[in-house]
């Protein structure tokens, strides 16, 4: 029996050339899938195209920005004529913003950052739910965070992004769940990526990189592998009956009050 788990299939991810999407595009080839990729960055998705080609598999890519809808209704277009159906899209590209107190907010960051990490998602949702729908399946993975979850992970504009992307994948859910179109999202915590260079940058600069995670229960920081399995269980058949849900992949950080305040 052939043990892979993508086998067969065909799955879109965006934001695949650094990070998380590079690292799920990578095991999902590994895993059989034939793949489209995107992202803004031309330059790190070819590199990432041509390295999943040597090995094997089928894959493609798309220069695309998720927060400009016609760019997202021809990425899903080409795929859907190229494989003939789409039966998972992860929704990865995100931005992080700035960091500013609530009084000092500026509207451009926070257009951008809901720009790209909410209606990002939203078309890529809108545009392939035809599909899928026809099809009567499809699994829909989206990468929120911790930082939708709770404070302290990120800008305000950004978490607030990643509350509403963790609704959106529960009212998307119970929308599309007559269809077997299941959507779920993964919760990273801190995970050594492009997005979170300048926090490993200043940490070894300051000699303290080997600190940076120590306040979730596993006391280390995050790999983009690890992340990526965990988008591959909600993306396959191994999690059919799960939909609607967000996992936190962070170390068991939202899982405890590790409050500065409280240790000794
Ligand atoms: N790294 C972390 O600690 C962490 C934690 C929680 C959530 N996340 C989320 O994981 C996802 C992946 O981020 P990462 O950490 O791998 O960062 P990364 O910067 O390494 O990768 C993000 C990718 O998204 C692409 N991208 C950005 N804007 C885009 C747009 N408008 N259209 C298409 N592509 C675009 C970038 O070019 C880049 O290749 C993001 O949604 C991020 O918010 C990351």
């Amino acid at each position: 029996m052939d043990s892979k788990r993508l086998k067969g299939k065909a799955a879109i991810i965006t934001g695949a050339g650094s990070g998380i999407g590079r690292a799920t595009a990578f095991l999902f080839a590994r895993e059989g899938a034939r793949l489209v990729l995107a992202d803004l960055n031309e330059g790190q998705l070819d590199e990432v195209i041509t390295a999943i080609k040597h090995e094997k598999a089928e894959v493609f890519g798309k220069k695309t920005d998720v927060s400009r809808e016609e760019q997202v209704q021809e990425l899903v277009r080409a795929a859907t004529a190229e494989y003939g159906g789409i039966d998972t899209v992860v929704n990865n590209a995100g931005t992080a913003g700035d960091i500013s107190d609530p009084g000092n907010q500026r509207k451009d960051v926070w257009e951008k950052v809901f720009g790209v990490n909410v209606m990002g998602a939203v078309y890529t949702t809108k545009h392939i739910a035809a599909h899928m729908k026809e099809k009567k399946k499809g699994t829909i993975v989206n990468v929120a965070s911790v930082a939708g979850m709770r404070s302290g992970a990120g800008g305000n504009a950004y978490s607030a992004s990643k509350a509403a992307l963790i609704n959106f994948t529960m009212t998307s859910a119970c929308d599309l769940g007559g269809y077997n179109i299941r959507v779920n999202a993964v919760c990273p915590g801190l995970i050594k990526t492009g997005m979170t260079k300048p926090v490993f940058d200043y940490a070894q600069a300051k000699g303290k990189e080997d600190k940076l995670g120590s306040r979730c229960e596993l006391l280390r920081y995050g790999l983009p592998e690890e992340v990526a399995y965990a988008i591959l269980f909600l993306a396959g058949d191994e999690s059919s009956y799960i939909t609607g849900q967000a996992l936190p992949v962070d170390g068991g950080n939202t899982a405890s009050l590790n409050l500065p305040g409280m240790k000794v």
